[in-house]
């Protein structure tokens, strides 16, 4: 999503806004643009594309932008489409904003400035913005008291950075839903949607609380909330935790699936060690989570992948019922959630505008008394994230930040944590045995090891996935507790390289897919050696029958062997609870090597976002 980058100092600040916009590529975007005051002008360039484009276009007049004030954005197109004039920032007269977000309440608006004299150059919401602040500055001549006259008037959620000419020292800012961050540096400060556009200039933070508008100078930051003066912490970042680099790797994506072992390891032992729980671990919630009766988990995309599995483990190993569902679809159907819920968000981002929203919802329900005893929980990767401010527990996935938009550690990461969950509230309702605990504390011990020895069927992997390479349509199989891993392959395969594939329950084949399937049709299978392998290998049958081609991965001892028309890369044998987490990774594997055969961006694929922050 847009992504904004912003910048007072006393040094020129183009190149810093430049790499802030680098940093932020990974959002997700379609143009790229900067403005930067110099000597009483706004100079502004803009370029449909990538950030290189940008870049190329500022450099061949570098002077025109060396300035000490200046805000940039990368736009991921929502009202207009990606063309120059839609690009950010947007100006009116002396002023410049740039936003990410959606003003839902614009038509109105426009037409209000349309009626008074303003004309406008683009299609998008934002150039609302600029002329509302220009008109209410023209009678404020205060840029802070415009903004804050502005603001109450714009509906959705959105982040905005703001400069105006006659105030070449005054960088201002509002949050409200949209992430933003202020960097502090000392003699200058900086603005931007993650901070990791800002670690080459700072590693300290302020996070805004939704509603703060904020005035930055060079040596000063004043936030205000309701038009009255408050102070916002600053944290220091541990910059190993937030490397960025690719390293030795070609993409983001493979340095992400590599580092999936350690990122794993790091989750399991925030929770447990050999002998059990950790003391420290959930232990100020133990009393708030004995008296959960249902648990009801919300997210989007691969995070509501790993709530599938979670329903599995939660209905299994603790008796709890479990619903999970789409954020999306859940937030706008006036759900039933009954007393003593505990919902569990999962997002990589935390910033996901529908997963935000449906927490909301139903924060305002139990506010309003409308349920009793819930309990919200953030499973997040961004301690910093509007999810995890917004949730009664954090539990964080170590995962260390991922820059791929296709989400590979933050996913095992979050199962790894899920599944210390369920052992958390098991083992505090007495619903899990000493038994049972302890062979899943082993069992999460050993799971680093079976990730590295999973990370050895690269090659081989590689080898099959020219099978692919022309494909158009492709179907994922599993059962049981691997059929959201079939959905997660699917979804891997089809926003990375861009080929059609499905992820099917393999019991539900005979109720359709089998149509589709002859000779032409890859169909990947996920069977481990579980207590679904025989109903698993029936399904297989089905397949062989219409001819179809198999691309399986197998236990060791499953005895599923590779033919003519049937591709066999075994896994090593694994605990069933836990081998959705160890299957997870040949699918990735598989999905990047088909997708860096086809030549496609892995990891920006075209149209996706990695924080998707509009709904
Ligand atoms: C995963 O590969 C996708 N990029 C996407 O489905 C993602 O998981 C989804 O947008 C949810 O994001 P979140 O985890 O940040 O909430």
């Amino acid at each position: 999503m847009c992504g904004i980058v912003g910048a007072v100092a006393e040094r020129n600040i183009s190149n810093i806004l430049l790499e802030g916009l680098k940093r932020l590529e990974y959002r997700g975007y379609d143009s790229a643009g900067l403005t930067i005051i110099q000597d009483g002008e706004l100079h502004r360039e803009r370029q449909v594309g990538k950030v290189q484009e940008l870049v190329n276009a500022v450099n061949k007049n570098p002077s025109f932008f060396d300035g000490r004030i200046g805000i940039a954005h990368t736009r991921w197109a929502t009202h207009g489409e990606p063309a120059q004039c839609n690009a950010h920032p947007h100006v009116s007269g002396k002023v410049a904003v740039v936003h990410n977000g959606i003003v839902e309440n614009y038509a109105p608006l426009k037409e209000e400035m349309i009626e008074k004299g303003y004309s406008f150059s683009s299609q998008t919401d934002t150039e609302v913005v600029a002329h509302l602040i220009a008109d209410a500055y023209s009678q404020t001549n205060d840029l802070l008291k415009a903004v804050e006259q502005v603001t109450p008037r714009l509906h959705g959620a959105f982040a905005l950075g703001i400069v105006h000419v006659d105030n070449p020292n005054v960088l201002i800012t509002v949050r409200l839903g949209s992430p933003l961050v202020i960097g502090v540096g000392i003699g200058e400060n900086f603005i931007a949607s993650d901070q990791l556009a800002l670690l080459p200039v700072t590693n300290r933070f302020m996070y805004l609380e939704e509603g703060d508008i904020a005035l930055i100078t060079r040596d000063s930051i004043s936030v205000f909330a309701d038009g009255q003066p408050v102070s916002r912490p600053i944290k220091e970042l541990d910059a190993k935790q937030h490397n960025a680099d690719k390293g030795e790797f070609k993409h983001y994506m493979l340095k992400e699936i590599y580092e999936q072992p350690d990122a794993v390891a790091r989750t399991v032992e925030m929770g447990v060690d050999l002998k059990g729980f950790k003391p420290e671990f959930l232990s100020r919630h133990e009393d708030r989570l004995n008296e959960v009766r249902h648990v009801q988990i919300l997210a989007c995309g691969t995070s509501y992948h790993a709530g599938i599995v979670a329903k599995y483990w939660f209905e299994s190993l603790t008796r709890l019922p479990c619903s999970v569902e789409i954020a999306s679809e859940f937030r706008y159907r006036d759900p039933v959630v009954v007393d003593h819920t505990l919902m569990i968000c999962i997002s990589q981002s935390g910033e996901t505008a529908d997963t935000l929203s449906a927490l909301r919802d139903i924060q305002r329900r139990s506010d309003a008394k409308d349920i009793n005893g819930f309990l919200s929980l953030a499973l997040c990767n961004v301690p910093t994230s509007s999810l995890v401010r917004e949730t009664d527990i954090f539990l964080p996935t170590l995962a260390g930040v991922e820059i791929g938009v296709a989400s590979t550690k933050a996913f095992t990461t979050q199962l790894a944590a899920l599944m210390l969950l369920v052992l958390k509230i098991g083992r505090v309702q007495s619903r899990i045995s000493d038994d049972t605990f302890s062979k899943m504390v082993t069992e999460l011990n050993n799971l680093s090891g079976q990730l590295y020895s999973c990370l050895k069927l690269d090659q081989s992997i590689a080898e099959m996935s020219d099978k692919f390479e022309d494909k158009k349509s492709t179907l994922f199989l599993g059962r049981g507790i691997q059929f959201p891993i079939a959905l997660e392959g699917a979804l891997k395969l089809k926003e990375i390289s861009y080929i059609h594939a499905e992820g099917y329950a393999a019991g539900e084949l005979k109720h359709g897919p089998l149509a589709l399937v002859d000779k032409d049709m890859p169909i990947v299978v996920l069977a481990p050696k579980d207590s679904m392998l025989d109903k698993l290998k029936a399904n297989m049958q089905e397949v062989h029958a219409r001819h179809g081609e198999l691309f399986v991965f197998a236990g060791e001892t499953t005895q599923i062997e590779s033919d003519e028309r049937q591709h066999v890369i075994h896994v090593p044998d694994v605990y069933e609870l836990l081998a959705p987490i160890v299957y997870s990774v040949p699918v990735q594997l598989l999905s990047y090597h088909v997708a860096v055969m086809r030549g496609t961006d892995v990891d920006q694929p075209r149209n996706l976002a990695k924080s998707v922050t509009v709904e």
